[in-house]
């Protein structure tokens, strides 16, 4: 990635960003800048807070203290779907799909919701035609081209896993949130979904968060890397620097000695 990108201003922004639970603070005053054409992976032991920032950014939970800002946006009080609306995409294990509809209408219905066609019967011919296009090329990145006409609900776990994600490119937003993408794939079925995020990273226009763990996907996908724990912004910097950094061996040695324990 040149240096010229991450001149860019940042997409989004957190500042101060902190939630607590009674007297637990999950996160705590997390403060940071995330850029288009830049994926950032979000590293930290259990409990770190990695999924409880995501919760704040995309508007799950409320922040107690602290903002969240898309460019000039400010999305810190904005419902969940408002925050969507303006480009904020979460992907979420199977809310989003109908099971019974195939998974072409699925991701119809994703274009639908984007384009803001609604739900009339009546609608000129080119919108429709527009809507099935642009399905299909969602189809097609997804890699499901021949599982069109199946049910949601009778795709492999895999499949299902990679539907998710073009439904969420179906809505085109601007931030891409994934928070372990690949748990609880098997091993043959994690490289599709990694394509797939590798294919949004690969547009300069898209940013993308990726909370993960193995480090083989960490190291195959992070322009830069951030390490969070206690709910603190502990390292952030490229994936090398950061990886090798003394505190970052601190954490994850602490961790399993924790757990051991
Ligand atoms: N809704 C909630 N109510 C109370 N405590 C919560 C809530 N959500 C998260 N927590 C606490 O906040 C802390 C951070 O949790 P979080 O799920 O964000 O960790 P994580 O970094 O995603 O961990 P993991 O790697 O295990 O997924 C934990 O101590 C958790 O128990
Ligand atoms: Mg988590």
């Amino acid at each position: 990635m040149s240096q010229a990108i991450f001149m860019l201003q940042p997409s989004l922004t957190t500042t101060d960003l902190t939630i607590r639970f009674g007297g637990h603070v999950a996160v705590n005053k997390v403060s940071c800048n995330f850029h288009p054409g830049e994926t950032t992976v979000i590293v930290g032991p259990n409990g770190a807070g990695k999924t409880t920032y995501f919760n704040l950014i995309s508007g799950q939970l409320a922040a107690s203290a602290g903002s969240i800002h898309k460019g000039d946006l400010d999305l810190t009080r904005m419902s969940p779907s408002t925050r969507a609306k303006n480009g904020i995409g979460r992907a979420f294990q199977l809310t989003n799909l109908f099971p019974q509809l195939t998974v072409l209408e699925n991701i119809r219905l994703a274009v639908q919701a984007r384009s803001g066609a609604g739900w009339g019967l009546f609608r000129p011919v080119d919108s429709l035609t527009a809507l099935k296009t642009g399905a299909q090329k969602y189809l097609e990145a997804a890699q499901l081209t021949d599982k069109g006409s199946m049910t949601a609900a009778a795709l492999p776990h895999g499949d299902q896993r990679k539907l998710e994600v073009a439904l969420l490119m179906a809505m085109e937003p601007d931030i891409y949130m994934f928070d372990e993408p690949t748990a609880g794939m098997s091993l043959d079925q994690a490289p599709a979904v990694l394509e797939l995020i590798a294919q949004i990273k690969s547009d300069p226009t898209k940013t993308v968060l990726l909370v993960e763990h193995k480090m083989d996907v960490v190291r195959a996908l992070a322009d830069r890397i951030i390490v969070l724990h206690n709910g603190e912004l502990l390292a952030d910097g490229a994936p090398d620097e950061v990886m090798s950094s003394q505190i970052v061996r601190d954490v994850y040695l602490g961790a399993a000695t924790e757990e051991t324990a």
